[in-house]
């Protein structure tokens, strides 16, 4: 049973004249309002993960003032909420564990609740895709506003990002390089600002993957949080949104097929994060436009990777945000983009980026000159990643990306971190370390924990990268040879929980191969003598394990892909 809306969703709500109508109004009008405030106006609802637990998103309370500001400006009703802010740096085992858990709690806020049209305010890795999942689910008019990033981290009179700095920076300290003080001063160095991590890390490619699908105002992504064009940003989408009910410019209308291809080709071009693989294949999932995993290689093998950011290069998204920003970047792709694609200005996205100027040639190259060559996110298979593993090969060593090599096995994140610094652990830099459970029922959520430190023996030869392979994740600030995403997963059976040390793989990623050289007559006897780890038995991490989607699906909640609409057939005023 579904309910007919009359032309704008909310009044549903406030027009009513009964006992109900009474509700809805009394209660809203509660702060102060006049009536004729909300009452016949577009309802706009700011769905905020402002938290303090998630620093990256601690200036959203201000940022949201700008976009109610907007809104009233173009004669809509803003109405702030809450939803869960799964902060990537506080919370435990992984924020990617809630991903899903904060998608919910978005759809339903927003379906249940008197609006029209929504404006996300998201920041922090999760935020993004949970914000942009739940949204779809419900399909109403929708435009993102990102939090920006930070300013540069500055440490003894040189710039360093957020993660990258953190991941090479310890290595230095293991390998003696680095004094435990000098690792110290730099906390206060590189997290100076308001903002999210200013690496090319995932919350950049995710504001980036926003601006590349159109669901935000041109300009989006790299504005830094602490600039007031981030505000203005912030109080113009205020007007637009409003604008955007109007017209029923409604997500699907968005997030089409040709959005999605812009989006992967966009990722390869600014050396994006591997996560924006899950995200936006779980997006897809959400809105009921097809994407596969296979479709992040046939889509981006080609592009070639233009900017010159961390981790893949040099500078960091202020410098970016100076060059021109992702307009200037997909200005010089233009003729590899659906230039036809609507965004939510209404315009197409050739409209928005036609002669967008760049003004750093060393930040944003040209498409003649790339900073690298074939940058997109490379798909491997085979008898160890039947459904597909993912890698990054602008973030590898280009020597490994062919690589034979014998199997050092760690079959759970804690056995790596107790033998790595082992004196007596068989390994060298030839070998292959193997990290098995960290994937999305395994760990469980698919733990950023991908980009394994290199054992201290290595370390102290100089060495600083090796071939990697897990079912896990890792952060997009991260770095390295490092293959990731293997599906299925260890932890429900998948050919990476039998492997063992001392067993040869073999990894071609410009034949797209990833192969165990063990036969099938002794994987076969092996899988026999396997039993699957331990799995959470109650509370929100049962119904997780019981129903996540391995990684080449998106890791959504089975019951959670496609939409239900925005329609509530029942209410119980
Ligand atoms: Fe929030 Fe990096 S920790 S974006």
């Amino acid at each position: 049973m579904t309910t007919k809306y009359p032309k704008r969703r909310s009044q549903a709500w406030f027009e009513k004249q009964d006992r109900d109508g009474f509700v809805h109004r009394s209660w809203t009008a509660k702060p102060g309002y006049p009536q004729d405030s909300f009452d016949g106006r577009p309802i706009i609802g700011i769905c905020n993960t402002w938290s303090e637990l998630t620093p990256c998103n601690s200036h959203f309370r201000e940022l949201a003032e700008f976009v109610k500001r907007g809104v009233l400006e173009a004669g809509g009703f803003p109405l702030e909420f809450p939803v869960m802010s799964p902060g990537e740096t506080q919370i435990r085992p992984t924020a990617m564990l809630f991903r899903n858990l904060a998608s919910m709690d978005v759809e339903e806020s927003i379906r249940g609740n008197p609006l029209d049209g929504v404006v996300l305010l998201m920041g922090c890795d999760k935020t993004t895709p949970s914000l942009l999942m739940g949204a779809a689910s419900c399909g109403l008019p929708t435009i993102g506003v990102s939090g920006g990033p930070m300013l540069n981290g500055k440490f003894h009179g040189k710039d360093i990002g957020s993660g990258t700095g953190v991941w090479m920076m310890s290595e230095m300290v293991r390998a003696g390089t680095m004094s435990q003080e000098e690792f110290s001063e730099a906390e206060a160095c590189m997290n100076r600002s308001a903002g999210h991590c200013m690496t090319m890390g995932t919350a950049s490619s995710m504001a980036c993957m926003v601006e590349a699908l159109g669901m935000s105002l041109p300009g989006n992504a790299a504005i830094p949080a602490s600039d007031s064009r981030r505000n203005r940003l912030a109080q113009l989408s205020g007007r637009r949104i409003v604008q955007m009910v109007e017209e029923n410019l409604t997500m699907d209308k968005v997030l089409t097929r040709e959005a999605f291809e812009n989006a992967i080709r966009v990722n390869a071009a600014i050396g994006g994060s591997t996560n924006a693989v899950v995200h936006l294949l779980a997006i897809a999932g959400r809105i009921g436009v097809e994407l596969k995993l296979e479709d992040w290689d046939r889509i981006g093998r080609e592009m070639p990777c233009l900017l010159n950011l961390q981790p893949s290069g040099q500078f960091l998204m202020e410098d970016f945000y100076y060059a021109g920003g992702l307009p200037a970047l997909m200005a010089e792709i233009k003729h590899l983009l659906h230039g036809n694609a609507l965004t939510a200005n209404g315009r197409s996205l050739a409209e928005n980026i036609e002669g967008a100027p760049c003004y750093n040639r060393e930040v944003i190259k040209p498409l003649e000159e790339p900073f690298k060559e074939r940058a997109g996110i490379a798909i491997l298979k085979g008898n160890l990643a039947p459904n597909g593993a993912v890698i990054k090969p602008s973030a590898a060593s280009p020597h490994l990306l062919t690589h034979r090599g014998r199997a050092v096995v760690f079959e759970s994140i804690e056995e790596l971190r107790e033998k790595l610094d082992d004196p007596d652990l068989d390994i060298d830099e030839n070998c292959i370390m193997v990290l098995k459970n960290c994937g999305p029922c395994g760990y469980p959520g698919m733990a950023e924990v991908g980009n394994m430190p290199l054992p201290t023996k290595v370390l102290q030869k100089g060495i600083t990268d090796m071939v990697r392979i897990s079912d896990a994740r890792m952060s997009g600030t991260a770095y390295g040879t490092v293959v990731l995403h293997t599906s299925p997963e260890a932890a429900v059976g998948g050919p990476l929980a039998l492997v063992r040390s001392g067993d040869i793989i073999q990894m071609d990623v410009s034949k797209r191969t990833l192969h165990l050289e063990v036969s099938d007559d002794e994987l076969a006897r092996r899988k026999t003598e396997w039993t699957p780890p331990p799995r959470p038995d109650r509370g929100y991490a049962k119904m997780y394990v019981d129903h996540v989607q391995q990684a080449h699906l998106g890791a959504d909640l089975d019951f959670l892909v496609g939409s239900s609409g925005a329609p509530v057939p029942r209410e119980s005023h």
